[in-house]
């Protein structure tokens, strides 16, 4: 059900949840404050209650309302990527909802840079916890259509168009002035790096926060996807799977006769990433073919995604 930037503001100011647009992906938003208004994030995602929520504000200036402590190493990457696709993990305030949190001792903040996310945000005096807008472990919704594709037609949704990021934030823990990746975005570790003037700390602490998104078996179409290290392995198998789709990155040879071939740029890549997941989905295939992304850095977080789309868990062992 679509719905106008008002209603939007309504339902969210009496607790009820709403799908929003911002340039990562689609969020189910609520009210970050009101835990009956959390609880229906999770009953329509069908989402496990220890997995804790990212909250958006409209301004790096709210941030103390939800952190203990917002170190100058997070100040600094604050200055720089928000409002964008780049979520910091900070230690919480004690009075924030343990629900919106997972009973984790942290909290996830991020401005998003997308206009009617920050309109909501002002508009409603609200900061407003989203996941992405999808079932649990199924692909995350970047247009209005894929939200009522999977969460059901009468979803209230604030449609904003398709998401121009195209995949979902990148995710930094800051303790002090050390910082870790928890999830790769298009803001990758180099840029972060930078900006932090050091790279990531790469042991795992006591206070390290779960890696989130733990879950293997993530962003999923419905039908299997294979992940193949080359076209040329694509073309050799491809001959063994005659109902197959291909997923291929720039050109080259066509795989199967329902190809969908993504920009040769990641910037691009990610921003048609999950529409053409989801447009192969539809397809009718028994198999979705996926070819890796180029093994250059920037691409990290393509890969990711497509890494935990294609797994399959072993029958031996589950
Ligand atoms: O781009 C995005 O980040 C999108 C848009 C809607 O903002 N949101 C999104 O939310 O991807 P979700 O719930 O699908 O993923 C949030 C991730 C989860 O994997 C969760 O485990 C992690 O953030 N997370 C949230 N709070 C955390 C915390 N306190 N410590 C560690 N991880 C946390
Ligand atoms: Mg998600």
């Amino acid at each position: 059900m679509r719905i106008s930037q008002a209603k939007a503001i309504e339902l969210l100011q009496h607790g009820e949840v709403v799908a929003i647009p911002t340039e990562t992906v689609y969020g189910l938003a609520a009210d970050a404050s009101n835990e009956a208004a959390i609880a229906k994030i999770y009953a329509a995602k069908q989402r496990p209650a220890d997995n804790p929520l990212i909250v958006h504000i409209a301004d790096a200036g709210q941030v103390n309302e939800w952190t203990s402590e917002f170190p100058p190493l997070a100040q600094r990457l604050a200055q720089a990527f928000w409002p964008g696709p780049f979520t910091l993990v900070l230690p919480a305030r004690e009075e924030v909802s343990a629900a919106v949190r997972a009973g984790e001792p942290t909290i996830a903040l991020r401005v998003p840079a997308h206009p009617v996310a920050l309109a909501l945000l002002n508009d409603s005096g609200l900061g407003l916890a989203a996941p992405s807008a999808n079932k649990y472990t199924q692909l995350s919704p970047t247009t209005a259509a894929h939200v009522e594709a999977g969460l059901g037609k009468d979803i209230p949704v604030l449609d904003g168009g398709a998401c121009q990021v195209g995949i979902e934030s990148t995710i930094v823990s800051v303790h002090g002035d050390e910082w870790q990746l928890l999830r790769p975005g298009m803001i990758d570790a180099s840029a972060i790096a930078k900006v932090a003037g050091k790279p990531a700390m790469q042991q795992t602490l006591a206070h390290t926060p779960k890696a989130p998104g733990q879950h293997l078996l993530h962003y999923s179409p419905r039908t299997p996807c294979f992940l193949f290290a080359s076209r040329q392995a694509m073309l050799q198998d491809a001959r063994n799977h005659a109902g197959a789709a291909a997923l291929l990155f720039g050109t080259g040879p066509s795989v199967t006769s329902k190809d969908l071939v993504l920009p040769d740029n990641a910037a691009l890549a990610a921003e048609q990433l999950y529409s053409a997941l989801h447009t192969l989905d539809a397809a009718g295939a028994n198999i979705i073919l996926i070819e890796s992304p180029p093994p250059e850095a920037g691409w990290d977080a393509l890969r990711d995604r497509l890494q935990r789309a294609a797994y399959a868990p072993d029958p031996q062992k589950d």
